[in-house]
């Protein structure tokens, strides 16, 4: 994802927003050399086994409370994520 100005000879450069969440889900999805993961159902993220085991302790009615709308608004709960932080200990889930 670094250097995408030069992709195989034409610019395929991202906007930044589009750049993080293409690399945390190449982040979560790639092959690490020792295994290929399977992509998650209908490759999304949420769906993922890691994001489910994750979450797992985030109670059903959270996901829909006003302020977080979706398990795709990372944001709302990972403070850090616009600066592709979503260390455990950044997170705040909104009331
Ligand atoms: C409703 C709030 C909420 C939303 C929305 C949310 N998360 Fe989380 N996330 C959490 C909580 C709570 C944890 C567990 C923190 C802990 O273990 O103390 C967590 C853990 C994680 C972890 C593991 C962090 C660590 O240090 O082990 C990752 C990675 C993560 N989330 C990514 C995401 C991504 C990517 C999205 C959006 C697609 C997302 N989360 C959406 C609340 C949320």
């Amino acid at each position: 994802m670094h250097g995408l100005q030069h992709h195989y000879g034409t610019d395929a450069s991202l906007e930044p927003q589009a750049v993080r969440e293409l690399g945390a889900w190449l982040a979560a999805n790639a092959g690490d050399g020792r295994r290929v993961r399977t992509a998650p159902p209908a490759d999304r993220i949420t769906r993922a086994e890691w994001f489910v085991r994750e979450h797992r302790k985030v109670a059903a009615s959270v996901w829909t409370r006003p302020a977080v709308g979706s398990a795709s608004n990372c944001a709302a709960c990972h403070q850090q994520a616009d600066k592709g932080d979503f260390d455990e200990h950044a997170v705040r889930i909104p009331r």
